[in-house]
């Protein structure tokens, strides 16, 4: 019977047999252990000299790392191995014989495992973050699809920029000037125009000349938009939608997180609601923390983890200066100077995980807004319409995937949480 690793529990004391790579070996002279791995999970095949033939042994000891063989064993339950399972090997049959494969079970270099990621991938801890970041897609799915969100696609070839034009990616576009994309958002505040309620999953590109462990250059994100949603509204959906995504990791990802060694005290408390700290009160913590920093100046890492320190579910900071946030944030009516937005500061030290706001809804001064920026209105006069048919409240937000796999992990740096990352300086593989 074929069977794969993860559904091995449905044959217990049957004999099966799994496609699967040789990931580590030990062996004495009458017993080889096999770690075997088939990109469902992981298992332990045992192989006892006296229970096989001569040659199905001498294979298990000869096997080199990373061979991918045909394995037909019994399934046996073991309440010590992480699977709940180990398989009594019965016979080997090769498929390709790996030579000198370069990972070894020793310590390697972060560069020379970068240089190998397409191989490092195939490692137990790549392979428990990148199953992470699956399940934190599908329970991104799963939410607001219950809460009645429709997926659009934003464009990724864009003649506009949503975040500013210091970290755009240029390219041509036949004869005209093309960027990719640094956010779907202009496009998903049409969306929401005409679907209500939206969300999108894609890429984004900032070339960013930052070399931190929180920056890419090319990294997902899940952006709703909502129409007739204030800031206040949207809030509530992005401390539901973080809660839901921690849980359905917790519930679904217990392997994973054992493998990654996460601490998952610290997840299980992530429920909603989440505590909220206006840019002001934030700037006097600060401060009265012996922090340099002043009234208008934007919070670099050391600063957010300083805040989220004081929290140990995710906070909001709310109403930052308008001067240092996004030409398409609306004002707070009350105070001008500041903007309806907030970063939501993931705890342990992880950073900003979204970043949102209301929209502006008045034509004119959006209009306003572009002439203060530089945007050109030919370019945006589309976004402009947007404000002048039917223009309703709305809000929305970007949640970077990359940054919160690596909080769901416990993972030190975002180049680990992507399958193949794009950093300053590194384009392979
Ligand atoms: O705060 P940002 O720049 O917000 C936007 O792009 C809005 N247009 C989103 C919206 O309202 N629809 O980016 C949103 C999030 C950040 O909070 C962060 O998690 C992530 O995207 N992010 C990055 N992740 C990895 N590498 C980078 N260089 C990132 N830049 C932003
Ligand atoms: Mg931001």
């Amino acid at each position: 019977m074929k069977t794969t690793i993860a559904k091995i529990g449905n044959h217990v004391e049957q004999s099966v047999t799994i496609g699967a790579w040789l990931a580590n070996k030990r062996s004495s002279g009458k017993i080889a252990f096999l770690q075997l791995r088939d990109g469902t999970g992981f298992i332990q095949g045992v192989v006892v000299k006296a229970e096989v033939e001569e040659s199905v042994f001498q294979l298990a000891k000869e096997l080199t790392q990373e061979s991918s063989i045909y394995v037909t064993g019994i399934v046996r339950e073991d309440k010590r191995a992480p699977s709940g399972y180990e398989l009594t090997v019965q016979e080997i049959q090769v498929i390709h014989e790996a030579k000198d494969y370069p990972i070894t079970p020793k310590e390697h270099g972060t560069e020379f495992l970068m240089d190998h990621r397409h191989l490092w991938l195939r490692s137990k801890r790549q392979h428990a973050i990148m199953r992470v970041r699956n399940e934190i897609i599908r329970a991104t799915y799963e939410f607001f699809n219950e809460q009645g969100f429709s997926k659009v696609d934003p464009p990724i070839l864009t003649g506009s920029s949503a975040e500013g034009t210091t970290n755009l990616f240029h390219t041509k576009y036949f004869d005209e000037d093309a960027y990719l994309s640094q956010s779907g958002q202009l496009y998903m505040e049409a969306a929401a125009m005409a679907l209500g309620k939206v969300f999108s999953f894609g890429p984004t590109f900032r070339a960013e000349k930052s070399k931190t462990r929180r920056h890419l250059i090319e990294f997902w994100m899940i952006e709703p938009e909502m129409a007739f949603m204030d800031h206040e509204d949207s809030l509530v959906v992005q401390e539901q939608y973080v809660s839901h995504v921690v849980q359905a990791v917790l519930a679904n990802c217990k392997q994973e997180l054992q493998a990654l060694e996460r601490d998952t005290s610290k997840l299980e408390n992530i429920v909603a609601p989440f505590p909220r700290i206006t840019y002001d009160e934030a700037i006097d913590m600060l401060k009265k923390e012996g922090h340099e920093i002043e009234w208008g100046e934007d919070f670099g890492a050391p600063h957010e983890t300083a805040i989220a320190e004081k929290y140990d579910k995710p906070v909001f900071i709310t109403h930052y200066p308008a001067e240092i946030k996004a030409f398409y944030m609306k004002p707070d009516p009350n105070r001008e100077e500041v903007v309806l937005c907030a970063d939501l500061i993931a705890p342990e030290g992880y950073g900003e995980i979204i970043g949102g706001s209301q929209r502006i809804d008045d034509e004119d001064l959006l209009k306003q807004r572009y002439d203060e920026h530089n945007l050109s209105e030919e370019s945006y006069q589309w976004y402009l319409d947007l404000r002048k048919y039917g223009s309703v409240p709305h809000s929305g937000f970007g949640l970077g995937l990359e940054r919160t796999v690596a909080w769901m992990c416990g993972v030190e740096h975002v180049r680990e949480t992507i399958p193949f990352p794009r950093l300053l300086n590194r384009l392979y593989p």
